[in-house]
């Protein structure tokens, strides 16, 4: 991967000239991005109706005027194309701007959102589900992504859990540098791809009570070692972009954080590209207490590091021009910042070629290959909980289906929050998946139950319409109940399909409890008391109260938002034409009042006294960090190192057989965990270092090897302030889940 922040000569003496040539406003108007809504037909309430009427008259204003760096929002190519031409026209140097957008999972095709992809283990369909999303995104005419999400959640209460991959920094990190290689490819401005921009620049997930925004006061080695490896991953994959967070990090705000945006990102870490800020988080810097008013908070913020400001109306960054002339910012910092900026639009190749081709447009967004890059990932990332008595797979000439519950048939939930231009008409729900798949000879009859919640709640993201929870106008829910349960009782096979309504999570959908919303858990008690073999499929970004569930319905497969081509992956699944393999990137705890729980704590008494810490609950979780079954088994044997004792900065080579014990092929996902049991700082219990996917047949078995080098025993120890690579005596562990018990042991003292 190139590095972003060189150029070719012609293209540095290029980009020189230009910023000799340049006001100081013109130079503030490159480091602003607007927001621009084109909304959709929508009766919905805008947020601030005043502003947002007027807000495409503003910020058309201000193109006109020249100063626009970078839009947002806007997905259609031939208004990218009109808004662009006004760019390029209202400055005298023609300098286009770039588009941005949330291309968070897909853009016309909705792949399983980002928890589920890191649920897949499988970098190579993250990349591949990226590149897809980028050559969606680069073909309508926008040039960089708001994206990917790297922000560790252990608390799901936090809704935009489900926009990260979980709660493991070493899973993050993998899973962050394969998206970032899908969005822009081999090199910044590959044809077909487009900036990634990883987001919220730290700690994000860690909001006090998983309130989102909340404030956030993270020790220096939870940063280090568990918050910041994402990202530092990102920034080596090549990242050009990078997004501050709302919140305050340790008392100082993200966006107007020297040591974050300059000390560590730069650096340390020799990030080249820029810095954008969070919708409105440069003013917020005045909300937060830290900034006097709307100039300061620009001084702070681009004094901080931060190159461009993302503004929803009347940016802060309006008053550079008076820092500048004050002394409060240097024209060197300015001119740093707009450096930046021109690089990025310089390496897309925009300053010579801005628009983007519209009939190519529609072209890319029907390549069929893009829906089987979705389903392939759907697939791969359903987590397959339970499966009592090998109910799965299902015989595809069973007589008679029930498909019952609110999101069985609801083709906006099954492609999750989160997406904003997708074809809902293409997309196919678990009730048409399972229908298309078994075809006319099997009866399907389908009942929602009740409605995943009666009460709406005003989403963020309203204003595009689409969100509304099912009407229940004349919807008679104790009738479609017994409907439901009558249906499932003349069925062979009831599949319930419950979950969260797509607007309790994601940005600003924060829950106090991880039970079924609504009366779900009353639907799935009915039916499993009428006796038909139940399977629970489950539509959901966080962990939730399954503790019901988990003793009582043979069979649960969380197939969470799988997005466009969610309902055909689900009857591939269903019906054993691809074996389930993902493994969950998070501890399942099994009620709220575990939050938060993960498998990489420290323990600090008496080890016999772990499980039992709560007076009402175990305190162990429902399902372990990485668990997920299969239609198979597998074992795990002869654990092997090829050492006991290594140098302090040498490698040791893991060895273990898995064999597929069962009567089906099936996709073994051994993972490999690390304890380092003395040194400056306490260590986790265990922590994973490595993990394959494994496709083995019936009967077969397969050695598998993992390279434990220094790298992965490195740890940011308070005692040196720094990482440390110490000498000590390490556990490791070769198995199926954050409990595997096959052990062996190394010294690195000798
Ligand atoms: C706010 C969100 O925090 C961020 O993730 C997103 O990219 C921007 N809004 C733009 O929509």
């Amino acid at each position: 991967m190139t590095d972003p922040s060189t150029t070719t000569a012609d293209g540095a003496a290029r980009i020189d000239a230009l910023l000799a040539a340049m006001t100081v406003e013109q130079k503030a108007g490159q480091l602003t991005q607007y927001f621009y809504f084109v909304l959709p037909d929508t009766d919905a309430a805008l947020p601030d109706p005043t502003d947002a009427a007027e807000q495409p008259r503003q910020v058309e204003a201000a193109l006109a005027r020249g100063g626009a760096g970078s839009l947002l929002f806007v997905t259609d190519p031939a208004e990218i194309n009109r808004l662009q031409r006004l760019v390029v026209e209202g400055n005298p140097h023609g300098i286009p701007a770039l588009f941005g957008f949330d291309v968070i999972h897909g853009l016309r095709t909705i792949l399983p959102v980002p928890i589920a992809m890191a649920a897949s283990w499988d970098l190579e369909t993250i990349e591949r589900g990226q590149a897809v999303a980028a050559r969606e995104a680069r073909a309508v005419g926008i040039h960089w992504a708001f994206a990917p999400n790297l922000d560790i959640a252990r608390d799901p209460r936090w809704g935009r859990i489900i926009e990260g991959a979980g709660e493991d920094p070493f899973l993050g990190a993998l899973v962050a540098a394969a998206q970032v290689r899908g969005f822009q490819g081999d090199v910044l401005g590959a044809p077909e791809h487009v900036i990634a921009g990883p987001k919220h620049l730290a700690g994000y997930g860690a909001a006090l009570g998983g309130r989102d925004y909340d404030e956030v006061d993270l020790s220096e080695p939870q940063l280090w070692n568990v918050y910041l490896p994402p990202f530092a991953a990102a920034v080596a994959a090549g990242a050009g972009n990078v997004m501050s967070a709302y919140m305050g990090l340790n008392g100082v705000p993200a966006t107007g954080n020297p040591w974050l945006l300059t000390e560590v990102l730069r650096e340390r870490w020799g990030f080249g590209g820029f810095v954008v800020s969070d919708a409105n988080a440069v003013k917020s810097l005045v909300t937060h207490g830290f900034a006097e008013d709307a100039a300061d908070a620009a001084a702070r913020a681009i004094n901080a590091g931060l190159d461009m400001e993302m503004a929803i109306a009347e940016p802060a960054f309006d008053h550079l021009p008076e820092a500048v002339a004050s002394g409060a910012v240097s024209e060197a910092t300015l001119d740093a910042a707009v450096r930046r900026v021109l690089e990025a639009k310089q390496r897309l190749g925009l300053l010579d070629d801005p628009y983007v081709d519209e009939a190519r447009a529609r072209e890319v967004l029907r390549d069929p290959a893009h829906r089987e890059v979705a389903r392939v990932a759907a697939q791969r990332s359903a987590v397959l909980l339970k499966n009592e008595g090998g109910l799965l797979p299902l015989d595809p000439g069973t007589p008679s289906i029930a498909v019952l519950g609110p999101l069985a048939d609801s083709r906006r939930d099954t492609i999750g929050p989160w997406v904003f231009d997708f074809d809902l008409d293409e997309t196919v729900t678990v009730l048409e998946g399972i229908r298309n798949r078994v075809g006319d000879a099997v009866r399907v009859e389908h009942a929602r139950g009740i409605p995943v919640v009666q009460r709406e709640f005003p989403s963020l993201f309203d204003m595009f319409g689409g969100n509304r929870p099912e009407d229940p106008e004349g919807f008679d829910e104790q009738a479609e109940l017994a409907r439901a349960v009558e249906a499932a009782r003349r069925a062979d096979v009831a599949v319930v399909v419950l979950g969260e309504w797509q607007n309790m999570i994601g940005e600003n959908a924060s829950r106090s409890s991880l039970e079924l919303p609504g009366r779900q858990l009353e639907l799935l008690q009915a039916v499993v008391a009428a006796g038909t073999p139940t399977v629970l499929l489950l539509m959901n970004g966080r962990p939730l109260d399954l503790r019901w569930a988990a003793e009582h319905v043979p069979t649960i497969l969380d197939v969470w938002y799988p997005g466009t081509q969610g309902g055909t992956a689900v009857a591939d699944l269903l019906f054993g034409d691809v074996a389930p393999s993902g493994r969950l990137p998070f501890t399942w705890p099994r009620t709220v009042g575990q939050v938060p729980m993960v498998y990489a704590h420290a323990i600090s008494h008496e080890p016999q006294n772990q499980g039992r810490r709560y007076w009402d609950e175990a305190s162990t979780p429902l399902f372990p960090f990485g668990f997920g079954l299969a239609t198979t088994t597998f074992a795990y044997s002869d654990l092997a190192v090829d050492r006991v004792s290594v140098p302090v900065d040498g490698t040791v080579i893991v060895t273990a057989t898995v064999t597929n014990t069962g009567e089906r092929a099936g996709i073994a996902v051994p993972q490999l965990y690390l304890h380092q049991r003395f040194g400056s700082a306490i260590r986790p219990v265990r922590e994973l270092k490595g993990f394959q996917r494994l496709e083995l047949a019936a009967g077969e078995s397969a050695e598998v090897r993992f390279e434990v080098g220094p790298d992965l025993r490195r740890h940011w120890s308070t005692a040196a302030r720094d990482a440390v690579l110490e000498a000590s005596v390490f556990d490791v562990w070769v198995g199926a889940d954050a409990t595997a018990d096959l052990a062996a042991t190394f010294d690195t003292r000798g």
